[in-house]
């Protein structure tokens, strides 16, 4: 969840680490830290609170922090407060250390290491515990590779470990299992880093360390062992996302960037993949023979991701007559799940990174299954495991909501929605072939036009600026896309609000309708519209202000709305393309008005690599 980062060359390592932080922010934000290695001291300086407050804690010290190699880290706390003993890097007589991830049997270490070794604890973190272990290991080994390697023997949990030590001054040690790390190489120096975009200004190359690998990273080469030192070769990877793709440009926020991202990220998803006006996943290993071979497809993920799963859902199973079922990952993984051979689990990720539903892909591949990943991060945990992987090309997504990655998700959902319907003859070519046009060259266009309207959403949004309840309601697909709404709401802006299937509200919670309170109306499935209609008539004749969101000249929505979004016309299953992106900006303008962190919210982490 948190940030690490670590360089070592022939720069000064101070302003690397804090820009590096800074890049990472997104991934955890309660507290920073860093440590140097200076001769053969470590200096830790560390604080609660944002990078900047580090910088300002740095810089009122006026300490001589000049240093060539040091390691960073931005916390998202597990275990203990975000205060600034608590923070990292935890250092001890020999090393300093950062840790992203648990430690699951930091308790029972402790007491061995309080009882036994006489070690004392300062925080209340489950990192501590790594950190002294290794030192235990090292006093008596005075080897940092092997104090390393038989600490990880003892750990159970998850972790990415950059770890420096006193006596070997220009060498950062890195390993990781359940969290991600890479090693990324520049002329002047070497990098280890939780994510791509934390060296992207300086580099692209990177390798990807793989669970049971240590890496000794110096200022002129990375060397990566397996665990009994053995040397392992690994092939260079480069990211093809460019600097300014990681940075606001002249956006306020990275999620307003995000939302207005869109239409180019759908056509750079979409095309690669559309061949003679026909759907191709682009995965040579998944051929129409064997997706035939799969009767049923679960669908899991974890926040946006599962709702795009929800869209994936309802398309599939009207126009491929396929059976989908939709998981939530934390709860698929421990549901003692029935699995056939002829399902094929396919698993959603924006980062490639989510525990859970890396957990649960593993947990479907013990069980024999074949796995497909939608993921958006190359050579991400999830994307290595897969069987079958399908890259949404949305570039680097900052903003902890996700925004781009979900409607390059729902694309790739409709592609193959699109390409099953081929294979299983469930609609005619033609058919096939004008959706397919559609999506690549019409719905860019019409996201743009949606999202250009974002003035005319921000005025709905400063009139419910101070509301502390809201509603979302629709009936099918858009009870999937209220969902998204809601999470999208609730996660930037605090107010609560709950979605809710239109035609349930009746069995209790249109209790809560109240006058004046909004409901935010999702009606743009054409078989359920006119049902829609009675729900919302409901909650309006309960007092409820209506904002309506539905087809442009939608019969009816003048009569029951106060406020109505509505949209140009497309084949309706491309209408969460144009839904969602305005519950984005509803959400996002709300977040702004009421003078919240829309880039970082509170409590929230980009990648949730712990369960
Ligand atoms: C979305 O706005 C959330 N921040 C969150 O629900 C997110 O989609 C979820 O944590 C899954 O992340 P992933 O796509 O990286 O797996
Ligand atoms: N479990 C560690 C802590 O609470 C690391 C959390 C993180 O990944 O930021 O300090």
């Amino acid at each position: 969840m948190c940030g690490i980062i670590g360089y070592t060359g022939e720069e000064e390592a101070v302003e690397l680490l804090l820009n590096g932080l800074k890049a990472l922010e997104y991934r955890g934000y309660d507290s920073a830290g860093i440590a140097l290695s200076k001769g053969s001291e470590i200096i830790v300086e560390k604080s609660q609170g944002k990078i900047s407050q580090l910088e300002r804690k740095i810089e009122g010290e006026n300490k001589d922090l000049s240093s060539h190699c040091g390691i960073g880290h931005t916390r998202w706390a597990t275990h203990g407060k975000p205060n600034d003993i608590n923070s990292h890097p935890h250092a001890t007589e020999n090393l300093a250390l950062v840790h992203n991830g648990i430690i699951e049997n930091y308790a029972e270490l402790k007491k061995f290491l309080e009882k036994n070794e006489h070690y004392t604890f300062e925080s209340e973190t489950d990192t501590e515990v790594a950190a002294k272990l290794i030192d235990c290991f090292y006093r008596v080994t005075r080897d940092p590779f092997r104090a390393i390697a038989e600490a990880l023997k003892l750990l159970r949990g998850s972790w990415a470990f950059g770890v420096i030590f006193k006596d070997d001054p220009g060498v950062i040690y890195a390993t990781r299992k359940d969290s991600p790390l890479i090693c990324a190489l520049d002329e002047k120096g070497n990098f280890i880093a939780s994510d791509i975009p934390a060296v992207l200004k300086r580099t692209n190359r990177y390798y990807t360390l793989e669970e049971g690998e240590i890496a000794l990273v110096c200022a002129d080469k990375v060397k990566i062992f397996d665990m009994d030192k053995r040397p392992v070769k690994k092939e260079i990877k480069e990211a093809d996302w460019d600097v300014e793709a990681a940075e606001k440009g002249n956006y306020p926020h990275f999620m307003l960037k995000e939302i207005f991202e869109q239409p180019t990220v759908i056509r750079k998803t979409v095309s690669p993949r559309v061949k003679d006006g026909l759907p191709q996943l682009g995965i040579p290993k998944l051929t129409d023979e064997t997706l035939k071979r799969f009767k049923r497809l679960i669908i899991v993920g974890c926040g946006t991701a599962m709702h795009a799963g929800m869209v994936g859902k309802t398309v599939i199973e009207k126009l491929a007559r396929i059976p989908v079922q939709v998981e939530i990952a934390s709860e698929f993984r421990y549901s003692d799940p029935i699995l056939e051979e002829n399902d094929l689990i396919i698993v959603i990720s924006q980062s490639g990174e989510t525990a859970d539903t890396l957990a649960a892909l593993r947990l479907a591949k013990e069980k024999g299954c074949k796995t497909m990943a939608v993921v958006n991060v190359v050579g991400s945990s999830i994307a290595r495991e897969a069987d079958f992987v399908f890259y949404t090309w949305a570039g680097p997504e900052i903003a902890v909501a996700s925004t781009k990655a979900y409607t390059v998700q729902i694309c790739a959902m409709y592609l193959l929605t699109l390409r099953l319907c081929l294979i299983h003859n469930s609609l005619p070519l033609v058919q096939v072939k004008k959706l397919t046009e559609e999506l690549l060259d019409k719905m860019p266009v019409l996201v743009q036009e949606t999202i250009d309207r974002s003035g005319e959403i921000r005025k709905i949004a400063n009139r419910f600026r101070s509301v502390e309840d809201l509603f979302f309601i629709g009936r099918g697909i858009d009870y999937s896309l209220s969902m998204e709404g809601s999470l999208k709401l609730k996660e930037i802006s605090y107010v609560h609000s709950e979605a809710y299937a239109a035609g349930e509200l009746k069995h209790g919670t249109i209790s809560l309708i109240t006058q004046g309170v909004p409901v935010i109306s999702v009606a743009t499935w054409d078989s359920c519209y006119e049902k829609m209609i009675s729900n919302v008539k409901e909650v309006r004749a309960r007092g409820a202000s209506v904002i309506m969101l539905c087809k442009k000249g939608a019969a009816a929505a003048d009569d029951v709305s106060d406020f109505i979004i509505d949209f140009p016309e497309c084949s309706e299953m491309f209408m969460p393309m144009l839904a969602v992106p305005s519950m984005q900006l509803f959400a996002y303008h709300m977040a702004v008005f009421r003078g919240c962190d829309v880039d970082k919210p509170r409590n929230l982490a980009k990648s949730v690599t712990v369960e």
